[in-house]
């Protein structure tokens, strides 16, 4: 997989300096082939509800598919004056120009508060340099992004297919990789419930969450934990009781459901105690993926 990557990236730098695209910005200018567009945009779900901001827009393929197929709206950024034109225009002869629009602006000066989801097709170095912006967005905003990852930051799908005519590598192949930007559970939660009093000490790596659950002072490890932009889930066996509990996070606070030996309960959690989720890497200046 190194090897591979690491001809791509080989093939990427001379494709930019031939064509002079460095000029433009930290990315050279690569289209996305059509078909990888379509597996990008499907994977992240987009649906006409959706603001979708493409980072690096290039001919502007990105939001032009999202408006014309999925109904979304959004606009893309890019600091190459003529492929903002051309992106415009573009978007006009696709009939989406009142949905899809084309700025001529940094990436790393972008607004990106209005996003549901964004898309991009950057070099890891700098997939890392915004990717702290990224985890700051809502949680719940989706991001989807071709070839390369966000260094530790393990994406919630991943996979690899065929991209014919694509103008960089050698096997015509993109890696897809979609991330849904968490919540942050750390800490200490409390509650009430039928059955006692509960807590549940969360620690953090990303969307990775771990920790113990308390119900009247015994301890358990919690296990099939998932944490999906707000939606938070696990279960424990504490004595010899099975607890299941889904919910929604909302700041300090968490509400859903909990099920006790298959009985169900309202679950209203209060964050008493915050930790400091890792949203780094542990071994920083370690090549994205
Ligand atoms: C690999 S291309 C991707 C184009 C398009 N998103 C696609 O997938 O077809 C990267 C684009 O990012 C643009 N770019 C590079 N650095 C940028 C920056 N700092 N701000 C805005 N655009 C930038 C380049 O001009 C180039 O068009």
């Amino acid at each position: 997989m190194r090897m591979w990557l690491g001809w791509l990236l080989a093939g990427w730098m001379s494709f930019g300096v031939a064509a002079g695209a460095q000029d433009y910005g930290d990315t050279p200018y690569v289209p996305t082939p059509q078909v990888v567009v379509d597996r990008m945009l499907e994977t992240a779900k987009v649906t006409k509800r959706d603001f979708v901001i493409d980072l690096g827009s290039g001919d502007g393929r990105m939001i032009i598919t999202a408006a014309q197929r999925f109904g979304a709206r959004g606009f893309g950024v890019d600091l190459n004056r003529n492929l903002v034109q051309t992106a415009n225009r573009n978007a006009a002869k696709a009939g989406v120009a009142n949905r899809a629009v084309f700025y001529e602006q940094d990436l790393h000066e972008t607004d990106l508060s209005k996003a549901d989801v964004l898309s991009l097709y950057l070099l890891p170095e700098v997939n890392l340099m915004i990717r702290s912006r990224i985890l700051a967005l809502r949680p719940g905003t989706r991001l989807v992004s071709h070839d390369y990852g966000f260094g530790e930051w393990p994406p919630d799908i991943e996979f690899i297919m065929d991209a014919p005519g694509k103008k960089v590598g050698r096997d015509e192949k993109s890696k897809v990789l979609f991330y849904v930007v968490p919540a942050q559970v750390a800490g200490k939660w409390v509650w009430s419930a039928p059955g006692g009093t509960y807590d549940l000490e969360l620690d953090q790596v990303f969307q990775k969450i771990s920790g113990t659950l308390g119900v009247n002072g015994r301890r358990a490890n919690i296990d099939k934990a998932q944490l999906s932009g707000e939606q938070i889930r696990f279960e424990a066996v504490v004595g010899e009781t099975r607890y299941e509990f889904i919910g929604k996070v909302t700041n300090n606070a968490i509400n859903g459901e909990m099920r006790v030996a298959g009985a169900a309960h309202a679950w209203d959690a209060t964050r008493t105690m915050l930790r400091e989720a890792r949203f780094h890497d542990l071994k920083p200046g370690v090549m994205a993926r």
